[in-house]
């Protein structure tokens, strides 16, 4: 097993053939103490760990199994813990959270850290644990921290759809929220991290106040580079800009000016000439009309 990528600030704990945990230094001992109760506490409400303001643990939306847990101790308020669970459909049906090998999650993890080190808005990862099922097959949990009072992105502009009937705040609030956004991603690109499913729900955002800020979340199977060419960073914004069109949520709340309000943000103190912004419409455009043909497509079968 190939333990290189595993960042500085991370301590192994565990390292046998059939075991392999690590954990955040920063953290050690609330790390630790949760990775060696982590069935229970995934099992059982009124734990140690459960007390707070959730009493039982709770489940959030998303591709894989995940639970929400309170801990409460160490400068660790919540966690959210993920199984790791294969790609693709039919891979999800055959093998569920068999994993071969185990590079996925640690390139997750080192990425995640990469990001982290150059300030890149990403969470804050408290453990990876590796068990192994049989033969080349892996289970894989990995533990953050939570970032506390967040809501994705879908969910945002889905309230924003309430405010329709008050243009000014909803203009208002659309703007900031487009900022935070932009500046999110932006900071994502400048620390060097292609994300690889930059999309509506992997984008969370914090309201406090007047401020609201942005986090890019989920980095299963990103990228980090030293520096990202201009064809990786339009690629995550039209994939972005994608995952509006998908659910359909942005009729009546985001508008083509509301695009070119996120990219002014996004390159605003690079370069951005009108033959970029024709390249990235003309991407944005194009990728749209492959992908919903593909939806009507798989609609129909
Ligand atoms: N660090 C975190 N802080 C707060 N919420 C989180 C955090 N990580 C995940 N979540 C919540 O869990 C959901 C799914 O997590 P994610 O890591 O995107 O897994 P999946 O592979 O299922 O998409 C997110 O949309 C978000 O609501
Ligand atoms: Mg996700």
């Amino acid at each position: 097993m190939d333990l290189k990528l595993v960042p500085p600030n991370f301590l192994v704990t565990t390292a046998d053939k059939n075991k392999v945990v690590m954990v955040n230094k920063a953290y050690q001992a609330v790390a630790q103490e949760v990775m060696d109760n982590l069935e229970s506490l995934k099992a059982r409400s009124g734990s140690q760990f459960s007390q707070g303001r959730s009493p039982a643990p709770v489940t959030v939306q998303g591709r894989a199994k995940h639970w929400v847990l309170d801990v409460n101790k160490g400068g660790v308020d919540r966690i959210i813990v993920r199984r790791y669970v294969r790609g693709g459909l039919i891979n999800r049906w055959l093998l569920g959270d068999l994993l071969w090998g185990v590079n996925r999650p640690i390139k997750e993890l080192s990425v995640t850290e990469s990001g982290r080190e150059r300030q890149a808005p990403v969470p804050e990862i408290l453990s990876l644990r590796l068990h192994r099922a049989w033969g080349p097959f892996w289970r894989a949990d990995i533990i953050f921290k939570e970032i506390p009072e967040t809501v994705d992105l879908y969910a945002v502009i889905m309230s924003l759809k309430k405010l329709t009937d008050q243009p000014r705040r909803f203009h208002e609030e659309k703007k900031k929220i487009i900022k935070a956004v932009a500046e999110a991603v932006r900071s994502l690109h400048q620390a060097g991290v292609w994300h690889q499913d930059m999309q509506l729900r992997n984008i969370l955002i914090r309201k406090q106040a007047d401020q609201v800020r942005a986090y890019t979340i989920d980095l299963d199977r990103s990228k980090f580079f030293e520096k990202l060419s201009f064809s990786q960073k339009v690629n995550n914004l039209v994939r972005l800009y994608r995952s509006i069109e998908k659910w359909g949520i942005g009729r009546g709340v985001i508008r083509i000016s509301d695009r070119c309000r996120l990219l002014k943000e996004y390159f605003r103190d690079q370069e951005f000439t009108r033959q970029k912004r024709w390249v990235i419409s003309n991407r944005c455009e194009f990728n749209l009309k492959l992908h919903k043909l593909w939806w009507s497509v798989s609609r129909m079968i």
